[in-house]
């Protein structure tokens, strides 16, 4: 198989490069390396193509799907972060970039998968979320949800693409996936607190550490999108792909400290000391994986601590 991965640098895309080439596809890579780096698919030089440019230059997403078998759309802004720092660029990035995407994979009559995020169903508060859980965001001036509701429009493309010119996409819907190469600099949290707690320094929750979250390891991600592209029967569906074992960010903390045998201290800051205005968080986020595994026969297989375990061995090596 001919597969294009766009955002192939960086973290999620760069573990698919890897194992793509393990079972022995060929792989072209796009990225505009924003988050991404070539640090990340240095050790497939050589194997792989390699183009620096971006989803939004249409002529060169088109010659790159054209000549490909499968296209894995990884390539977005993301970050709460970053999204909020640049709101305007992630917009276009997410919405119009992905546009180019969509289009060209119809038009080429191309096997696609997008990425989407667990971010779509906002605040709900109905935990587990399921596929057909509603979205439920702020209003528009709380910056945050500007990615949520790029990628539900990105979604609602998608989907309509394929009802009306037999798009062949599956959409999967990450929830939080933490491993190896995930940096901690777009206020990520698993890779912030491994590095906080192997440099004995303070690891800073923002808000009262009280919310939680599911985690999934990258490596179980990536099998759940290899699956789903060589399932026909997953086309014109969206699944999502999350871990096991809620934990709260003050539970996370202090296994973090615990299994690093770290001397760090943990300190709480406020949100609105942590991001610029117009952020909310949501409470919980757990994801309801039933439906990819009757799909698929897909379940994780990382728990939290091999999760903490991974993160933490790449960071000393
Ligand atoms: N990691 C998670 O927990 C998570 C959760 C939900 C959804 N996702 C989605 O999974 C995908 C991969 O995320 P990730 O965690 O690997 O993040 P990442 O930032 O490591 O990867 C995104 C890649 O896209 C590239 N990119 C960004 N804008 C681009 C553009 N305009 N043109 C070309 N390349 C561009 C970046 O350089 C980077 O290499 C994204 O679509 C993201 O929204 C990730």
């Amino acid at each position: 198989m001919r597969a294009l991965i766009t955002g192939g640098a960086g973290f999620i895309g760069s573990h698919l490069a890897d194992a793509l080439i393990a079972r022995g596809d060929s792989v072209t890579i796009l990225d505009n390396m924003s988050t991404g780096s070539m640090a990340n698919i240095a050790h497939l030089k050589g194997k792989i193509e390699i183009h620096e440019g971006d989803i939004r230059d249409k002529a060169l997403v088109e010659k790159l799907i054209e000549n490909s078998d499968t296209v894995f759309h990884m390539a977005a802004a993301l970050g709460v972060k970053n999204i909020m720092e640049h709101t305007l660029e992630s917009i276009d990035r997410n919405f119009n970039g992905s546009e180019i995407v969509l289009h060209a994979a119809t038009q080429f009559k191309k096997r696609l998968i997008i990425a989407s995020t667990s971010e779509i169903y906002g605040k709900n508060p109905n935990q587990p979320l399921h596929e057909e859980s509603d979205r439920v965001v702020g209003a528009p001036q709380k910056i945050r949800w500007t990615y949520s509701d790029a990628k539900a429009l990105e979604e609602a493309v998608a989907h309509t693409l394929h009802k009306t010119k037999g798009l062949k996409v599956t959409t999967i819907r990450f929830f939080n996936t933490v491993g190896p190469r995930q940096t901690g600099q777009y206020g990520m949290v698993v890779p912030r607190f491994i590095q906080a707690a192997l440099k004995n320094e303070d690891i800073i929750i923002y808000g009262d550490g009280s919310q939680s979250r599911v985690f999934c390891h990258v490596n179980d991600a990536v099998r759940a999108v290899l699956l789903l592209a060589d399932t026909d029967s997953t086309i014109g569906d969206y699944f999502n792909v999350g871990g096991k074992g809620e934990v709260t960010i003050k539970g996370l903390a202090e296994k973090v400290i615990a299994k690093t045998n770290s001397q760090s201290k943990i300190k709480y800051i406020p949100f609105t000391e942590a991001y610029p205005s117009g952020f909310e968080d949501m409470q919980r986020r757990v994801p309801d994986i039933s439906k990819i595994k009757k799909a698929i026969n897909w379940e994780p297989t990382h728990t939290l601590d091999s999760i903490i375990e991974s993160v933490a061995a790449s960071l000393i090596n």
